[in-house]
């Protein structure tokens, strides 16, 4: 496995211990790579009125945003469970956003670590063509 995969699975480890999950007890944590190299993470955010709850993706994409960066390389995600995790199809709409050919990383409690694209889980995500102001330009 490349380093640099390594390295993003440990920030999503380490932000799934931060998930906020009194109600199904799964904690995720996810961590988002940039183009310029930072490391963006966010962990689930459950609510009582279950519904209302956010996805440690989405999380992590509204930490990145926030922070101004746009364009990402991968996105690495973990779980307090032993099988393999694999993002809500809400998630990788919301990561298709910002860029489809990113890498998703992902691994099973133990060990078996997977490396997918965004575009192979999610070929035909909803789009709408922007003119001006493009994604990452406005
Ligand atoms: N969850 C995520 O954080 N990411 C996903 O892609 C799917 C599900 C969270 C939401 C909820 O807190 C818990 O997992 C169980 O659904």
């Amino acid at each position: 496995m490349k380093q640099q995969h390594r390295k993003l699975l440990s920030a999503a480890r380490l932000a799934m211990k931060k998930a906020y999950s009194p109600y199904s007890k799964i904690k995720v944590g996810a961590a988002l790579l940039s183009d310029s190299g930072k490391i963006f993470c966010g962990a689930n955010v459950e609510n009582a009125s279950y519904g209302l709850t956010i996805c440690a993706e989405r999380a992590a994409v509204a930490v990145a945003v926030a922070a101004g960066a746009r364009k990402f390389i991968a996105v690495a995600v973990a779980w307090n469970k032993k099988g393999q995790v694999s993002p809500c199809g809400a998630c990788l709409q919301v990561l298709s956003e910002f860029c489809a050919g990113m890498e998703v990383i992902t691994a099973a409690g133990g060990g078996n670590i997977t490396v997918r694209k965004l575009s192979d889980m999610l070929p035909d995500a909803f789009q709408i063509q922007l003119s001006s102001p493009r994604r990452g330009e406005d």
